[in-house]
């Protein structure tokens, strides 16, 4: 129980640093123009700062940390990771796709500037993604470099977070079954945050061979964690969320909810933490926010 809470705490303190981290950089990234491409660059701004959990950053520099890797590199490329994730949030909001106007308790940016100006700040965040890795700050080393490039790009595309959202649109007009939902969230998720597990192990030269813990955990929380946010689609607050929730069910969708039920869906999601934190055994104290990272993702309310 000591140990739990002191996990706990570390969490806390490692979720707001990253956060005013994550921010620092993407200002440092993003000086607006004075031209005309302005709105888009405030589109990028207003949509990647100043919000989110910040869960992407901050597996990919625990990971990293843990291996020893010094802070600004790993640093760098969890903003990689967070620029994607919120390129396909800008997407996944507009109205030919979930059609949202609330996101990070504030309007979409396609509300907030308009449809044309969101999709082309998506598109520049997914570039400035592999502009940031493939920077010297980042890493000097172009092995590394292209490691990171593959990794990101993999799971961005179409085997992976794009992959798993054509799947998602298709499953409001087709039935999948409980292995098929597992292979659309892992797409959809969990690509995104394996990879922030794996960049971390990239930065911190582990070879292949010795991936296999660190993968078998991303793998159980990215499930836990698309688990989770389709509980809070039915359960959650709105206000705490700072999205539109019950809109699965209307949309068609399928999630482990309305395959499982809500009370084995959350039992679910409980069962992959356990068993995510069970592969870090080997990292000892050194995994104390991996493994806090982990319980919150079932545990959080937004
Ligand atoms: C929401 O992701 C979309 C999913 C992949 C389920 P997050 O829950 O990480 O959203 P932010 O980044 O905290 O806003
Ligand atoms: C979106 O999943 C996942 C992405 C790849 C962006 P959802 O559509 O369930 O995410 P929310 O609920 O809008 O955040
Ligand atoms: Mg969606
Ligand atoms: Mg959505
Ligand atoms: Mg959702």
């Amino acid at each position: 129980m000591h140990l739990v809470d002191s996990d706990g705490a570390k969490l806390k303190a490692a979720l707001t640093r990253i956060a005013r981290d994550v921010d620092a950089v993407f200002d440092a990234l993003l000086p607006v123009p004075e031209d005309t491409r302005a709105p888009l660059v405030e589109a990028m701004r207003y949509s990647a700062m100043d919000g989110g959990k910040r869960v992407r950053p901050l597996l990919l520099i625990s990971t990293a940390e843990m291996l020893g890797v010094s802070r600004d590199p790993a640093l760098r490329a969890a903003c990689a990771v967070e620029s994607i994730h919120v390129y396909s949030l800008i997407h996944d909001d507009l109205p030919c796709m979930d059609d949202d106007d609330l996101r990070r308790g504030r309007p979409t940016t396609h509300k907030a500037f308009d449809e044309a100006t969101a999709v082309l700040a998506g598109d520049s965040l997914h570039a400035l993604a592999f502009e940031i890795l493939t920077d010297e700050e980042t890493t000097s080393d172009p092995f590394t470099q292209a490691e990171l490039v593959r990794c990101l790009a993999t799971a961005s595309g179409m085997s992976g977070m794009a992959g798993g959202q054509m799947m998602d649109m298709a499953a409001e007009s087709s039935e999948y079954d409980l292995r098929t939902i597992t292979r659309l969230q892992q797409l959809k998720t969990g690509a995104l945050l394996a990879a922030s597990v794996e960049m971390g192990a990239i930065l911190g030269k582990l070879p292949p061979e010795g991936r296999t813990p660190l993968r078998a955990y991303a793998r159980d929380i990215g499930l836990a964690f698309q688990i989770a946010d389709d509980l809070l689609d039915v359960e959650g607050d709105e206000q705490k969320a700072g999205k539109a929730l019950r809109k699965d069910d209307g949309q068609g969708k399928q999630t482990f909810v309305s395959l499982m039920g809500i009370e084995g869906a959350r039992n679910q999601a409980r069962a992959l933490v356990d068993q995510a934190i069970g592969h870090l055994g080997q990292y000892g104290e050194d995994a104390a926010v991996l493994r806090a990272l982990a319980r919150y993702i079932v545990e959080r309310d937004r």
